[in-house]
């Protein structure tokens, strides 16, 4: 049964009905989850070739976990990446007092200073920033001044930012000169449905900031046509699509809805994913955020990844090491000071009930995800494999 309630979401700033019982019971925090489990063996035959083997998941039609129908693949063994970045999504930094995420501008400047000092990870070529960078919800000024935060926050970063734009640079307003403006004079009018090319693997930025609402408007035919020409034009070339609401329910979906308690749980965008499926070959991963828990599932082949961010709990981000074959994808915790158990959004103190599902029957892993999830590589078939030179 499910009592539903008019709820304005407390960092999301928009009002939709909720329900209060969640449909699966729960929780054991604080668990902490194992290592990641051995992935990779050796090739005890073949070891002078200086490649491994590894499992990893069949493409499928379906939206599957990451831990399950595997099959063995080869990989090299190079230990260096020809190149690395950095997911950043959901800081939510915040000038309005008092801060709807604890410390959330603490967090950002952390993160900032231990990418400039290799304290997870070497400083990567590039940050992506999936959205959500700002919090923005006390109307058109507070877009201005968090945005001027984020900045003054980030100005010292050593690498180059790719901006994402998130429900919180423009309360919603996809493709709106209003409220999308402040991004645009921060970024540029040319950094919302955009490409880059970083070693031979193009990145597709896309604005979905307004699903489920604005894919039926104007601007969300105008973003689907276009990237329907920029996949149809890079067929043969290896691509990341990095997009705020993300395409597919990255938990059981009955319960994710709830448990987020917005329409906006996924995109919603069929003909966006019919596009995906069109050029899964070519199409790795697709990077999102917006849920604030961190998950990583496949569909048709593609990796649909998700951190939580660090505004909320579990307060993640991931790093990404590209080599010629692979990626290995990695989530990465906050220091357990900057770790705020009270942003949960999918558990208490917003709900009674801390939400679970089938394959993640604690709420630590819920939230965090399984091993699996946390700690993986992503295959390049033959036919995409990035050049070593
Ligand atoms: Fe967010
Ligand atoms: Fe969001």
């Amino acid at each position: 049964m499910c009592f539903k309630r008019e709820e304005t979401h407390p960092v999301l700033d928009i009002k939709e009905t909720v329900c209060d019982t969640p449909s699966t019971k729960v929780s054991e925090r604080n668990r902490p989850l194992r290592n990641k489990p051995n992935l990779a063996t050796r090739n005890a035959v073949t070891g002078l070739t200086r490649r491994r083997f590894m499992q990893v998941a069949a493409a499928s039609t379906a939206t599957i976990p990451i831990d399950s129908a595997t099959e063995a693949t080869e990989v090299s063994a190079d230990e260096t990446p020809l190149f690395r970045f950095i997911q950043w999504n959901d800081l939510h930094v915040e000038t309005f007092t008092p801060k709807d995420y604890e410390l959330a501008n603490k967090k950002a400047r952390y993160l900032v200073e231990s990418l400039n000092a290799a304290d997870h990870c070497p400083v990567p070529d590039f940050v992506i920033a999936v959205g959500d960078m700002i919090h923005g919800a006390h109307g058109q000024e507070s877009l201005v001044a968090d945005l001027e935060e984020f900045i003054a926050l980030s100005s010292d970063l050593t690498c180059p930012l790719y901006p994402v734009v998130g429900n919180h640079e423009n309360i919603q307003g996809e493709g709106n000169p209003t409220k999308e403006g402040p991004y645009w004079n921060t970024f540029g009018r040319d950094r919302t449905n955009y490409t880059f090319d970083h070693g031979g693997l193009l990145f597709v930025i896309i604005n979905n900031s307004g699903a489920p609402s604005s894919n039926q408007k104007e601007v969300g035919k105008i973003r689907n046509r276009w990237l329907a020409k920029v996949l149809a034009d890079s067929k043969d070339k290896p691509k990341i699509l990095c997009c705020h609401i993300p395409l597919v329910p990255i938990r059981e979906e009955s319960v994710l809805k709830e448990s987020f308690g917005f329409s906006s749980y996924r995109a919603h965008d069929e003909e966006m994913l019919a596009m995906i499926d069109e050029y899964a070959e070519s199409i790795l991963a697709v990077l999102s955020g917006h849920i604030h828990l961190t998950a990583a599932i496949k569909r048709k082949g593609v990796y649909h990844i998700v951190p939580s961010g660090t505004a909320s709990y579990p307060c993640d981000f991931a790093s990404y090491e590209v080599f010629a074959d692979r990626i290995r994808v990695r989530m990465h915790s906050l220091p357990e000071k900057w770790v705020t158990p009270s942003t949960d959004i999918h558990g208490h103190p917003r709900y009674k009930t801390d939400y679970t599902d089938t394959r993640h029957p604690t709420h630590e892993s819920y939230m965090k995800g399984n091993p699996l999830e946390r700690d993986f590589e992503i295959i390049l078939p033959p036919a995409m494999h990035l050049s070593n030179g």
